[in-house]
């Protein structure tokens, strides 16, 4: 069978992406341009700087992953883009500019569904294996998601408020850390005692949603209380504290889906994955309890085309086409 070679496009958030991507595994260009120094300021994404930054940025990107890939617009066999969930007006961005080059060459346009891609993020490295369970730890989302096969997706659990890097990334403000806060109370977090002992948020047995914003009011609450009477505050404990309560979540709730779903691959992705608590207690629970943990590398756990560019081939196969009037959506419906 030929080669099907894709122009993948993401800019669901603050990454503005392009990538071409051979058969759904081999990656021929990956162009990410962040835009997290224009955010820095803010403490946080603002969605219109982002709109902003992706559409000045949208056609470097595109023309960057063509030449790094070496190939015209007729090599290609179609054009694939993140149609949500994300900012509505950043996703908007990478869609119309999808649209137009599609149209322009004549090109079927694919729509990818964004945890999709970083579900497929895996498959650059290494064939996926069904059953399997993934969890999906972003700025954005916190999905625990079951596939029985391709493009088969149960959304097992999600958060019922705050992402998980979302909190990480509110804790941090509070900290006085700098955006985006996830590495920083990450690296504090090695060196600090698990002495506060934040509550754990279970919600209802035997339901695999989660719930971060009531651990992260409890850390805000604990660290202005303890400045209002002048109190000194252990960064690190607090950093370790939080961590330890945000992995015994994520780490209880998946272990649990993958032993009643009796699955024996995990996948890990988003970029909270890149915790090193978080993967070394998962490396613990694998060996313990003999699943397969897979981690993406980072370039691959964090927003990305090639990914999308990844789930994309397996819709080209089933001829999964979009009309020219795909639109966004910033609700998660996989
Ligand atoms: O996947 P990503 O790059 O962007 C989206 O949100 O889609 O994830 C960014 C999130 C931020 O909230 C950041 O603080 C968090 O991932 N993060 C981490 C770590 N590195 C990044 N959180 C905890 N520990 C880390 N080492
Ligand atoms: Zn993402």
């Amino acid at each position: 069978m030929k080669d099907i070679k894709i122009l993948a496009i993401e800019t669901s958030c603050d990454e503005t992406a392009a990538s071409v991507v051979q058969n759904g595994n081999k990656v021929l260009s990956n162009v990410v341009i962040s835009q997290i120094e224009s955010h820095k300021r803010f403490g946080g994404v603002v969605p219109e700087v982002a709109s902003r930054h992706h559409v000045e940025l949208i056609t470097i990107v595109i023309e960057e992953a063509m030449q790094e890939a070496n190939l015209k617009p007729e090599d290609l066999d179609a054009v694939a883009v993140t149609y949500g969930p994300g900012l509505i007006g950043a996703l908007l961005v990478g869609l119309n500019a999808a649209k137009a080059y599609a149209f322009a060459h004549d090109l079927p346009l694919i729509p990818v569904h964004h945890i999709a891609g970083h579900i497929y993020a895996n498959q650059l490295e290494r064939k996926l294996q069904f059953p399997l369970v993934a969890l999906i730890v972003s700025g954005g989302h916190t999905e625990l998601i079951k596939m029985n096969e391709h493009l088969d997706f149960t959304v097992l659990g999600e958060t019922r408020d705050d992402a998980v890097g979302e909190a990480y990334d509110k804790v941090a403000r509070v900290l006085g850390l700098p955006y985006p806060g996830g590495p920083e109370i990450d690296r504090l977090a090695k060196e600090g005692e698990d002495t506060y002992k934040f509550p754990r948020a279970y919600l209802d047995k035997d339901s695999y949603d989660f719930s971060f914003s009531g651990l992260k009011s409890a850390v805000i609450n604990t660290l202005h209380n303890e400045r209002q009477k002048n109190n000194p505050i252990n960064e690190k404990d607090v950093s370790r504290s939080f961590q330890e309560s945000v992995i015994d979540v994520l780490t209880e709730k998946t272990l649990d889906a993958i032993i009643s779903e009796d699955v024996k691959d995990l996948i890990v992705a988003g970029g909270v994955a890149a915790n090193s608590g978080l993967r070394g207690r998962f490396e613990t629970l694998s060996e313990k309890h003999g699943f397969n943990l897979y981690i993406p590398a980072l370039k691959y756990c964090t927003d990305n085309a090639a990914m999308i560019g990844a789930v994309a081939y397996e819709l080209y196969l089933k001829k999964h086409f979009a009309d020219l009037d795909l639109n966004g959506q910033n609700y998660i419906d996989i």
